[in-house]
């Protein structure tokens, strides 16, 4: 709690402080793109920091419900040292003055905005014969004027979602400027109370959305763990690790990826063998090589698996990442027989994850893993026949960046390239001469 001595006079800071109308345009501004961010936290974070800079406040906080505790809570408070609140400090249960007060809109018969100043209420204690009309709204009013004094609140400014579910209430503390707020000033935090409500139910509707598709994802995984604990469940746990290094690596080289949200694409590379559950476990652990029929049948996972994620309506890039995974750039591989640029990025980025992975790993037919160098290696030869040259190209970055992968390997690998050429055209940040062409080509 802040313990400020009061009426103390404030130093002028010597920042300049800004007109109503300049920090209002600034914080519209600020609150326009708001929507977008479906980070809640970061979201609320942002808005009383926005507040308290613009509107050069010496501190403000934002008070929000909470759906498990049944309470509302000090999300994030901001200002000067000293008279910020402390986040752990308040958590109001809803019979408290400050809640009751907004929830039953009383703040209606002092502002138009729905808003209150300190200096209202203590106006308002003198008007006699409300009180007698309405019981319990004086003790209202007082429990309220003692909450405002012991945050140092100079205005608590409600914030209504559908006009009267109360969401969450702003706490404005006083101007730097030791000016009082204006009608105008209070109308125009309650219509930003309003909208920084809805924008932080949204980013949590969408968190809770994400929640579910992670459990449905969680649960696609263990069928086939259950199906198939030895090789494809760790091969998926792998190739996720791999693939967030390398989205990361062609995000950082602005490649234009993902074109699609991360989360998606990783979760469709980890699910991209998802069909395999349906291929018979003697084909899959067979340690020979494969007839013409099994052959046949395991090339059908693909398509098995897209199967699966067309059912689910948003879900259509993550089926196609499936469906294409095991395609080939120069049109040889199977289910279509897709060439280039006509497999979807995101599936020809699998095909790079997906073989590294094979090769560097124990499989039923083949024991001993390759080397990384030595898988490295097929991936470069079979640039332009199964991969993706640029993609290829990146992988090696990342390989680098891991230390999975040294100069050393590298100049063994090109033996007639020199370290600075290699440094040149692999390890660069900058896009490589044909990386450009990932752009937009997601799909
Ligand atoms: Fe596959
Ligand atoms: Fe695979």
């Amino acid at each position: 709690m802040a313990n400020r001595k009061k009426n103390k006079p404030l130093k002028r800071s010597p920042k300049k402080t800004l007109s109503f109308s300049e920090y209002k345009r600034s914080l519209e501004l600020a609150t326009e793109g708001m929507v977008e961010i479906l980070d809640a936290e970061r979201l609320i974070r942002l808005i009383v920091y926005m507040v308290v800079k613009k509107a050069r406040l010496i501190h403000a906080g934002l008070l929000l419900y909470d759906e498990e505790k049944k309470s509302y809570i000090l999300s994030s408070s901001r200002g000067r040292r000293g008279s910020v609140i402390p986040k752990e400090y308040i958590r109001i249960a809803s019979d408290e003055p400050i809640v009751k007060f907004f929830n039953e809109r009383k703040g209606d018969y002092f502002n138009k905005s729905g808003a209150i100043r300190l200096e209202d209420l203590d106006s308002f204690l003198k008007e006699k014969a409300i009180f007698r009309k309405e019981k319990g709204l004086r003790d209202l009013i007082l429990g309220l004027r003692e909450e405002m004094i012991n945050y140092e609140v100079a205005a608590f400014v409600p914030g209504y979602f559908q006009t009267k579910n109360l969401l969450g209430i702003l706490f404005l503390g006083r101007k730097v400027n030791g000016e009082k707020f204006q009608q105008e000033e209070l109308d125009f935090f309650t219509a930003l109370a309003r909208t920084a409500v809805m924008a932080i139910r949204n980013a949590q509707l969408y968190k809770s959305i994400q929640k579910i598709f992670y459990g449905v994802i969680k649960a696609m995984a263990l069928s086939i763990e259950k199906f198939d604990p030895a090789f494809t469940r760790p091969h998926m746990d792998r190739i996720f690790k791999m693939g967030t290094r390398m989205i990361e690596k062609l995000d950082r080289k602005k490649q234009g990826f993902p074109n699609m949200p991360r989360e998606l694409f990783l979760s469709s590379i980890f699910l991209h063998d998802i069909g395999k559950q349906y291929t018979p476990r003697e084909i899959l652990h067979k340690e020979g090589p494969l007839t013409d029929e099994e052959w046949k049948i395991l090339k059908k996972h693909p398509v098995d698996g897209a199967e699966i994620f067309e059912q689910i309506e948003g879900l259509e890039e993550v089926a196609l990442i499936v469906r294409y995974h095991q395609e080939k750039f120069d049109g040889t591989g199977y289910p279509e027989g897709l060439k280039g640029g006509a497999i979807p990025l995101g599936a020809r980025i699998a095909a790079v994850l997906d073989s590294f992975d094979a090769m560097t790993n124990p499989r039923p037919y083949r024991k001993v893993p390759f080397s990384v160098q030595h898988a490295a290696m097929e991936l470069i030869k079979g640039k332009n026949k199964q991969f993706d040259p640029e993609l290829v190209d990146v992988f090696v970055e990342v390989l680098l960046e891991e230390g999975m992968l040294s100069y050393s390997d590298l100049k063994e690998i090109y033996p007639d390239v020199s370290v600075e050429n290699l440094f040149n055209s692999l390890v660069s940040n900058s896009a490589g001469p044909g990386l450009a062409n990932i752009r937009g080509t997601f799909l």
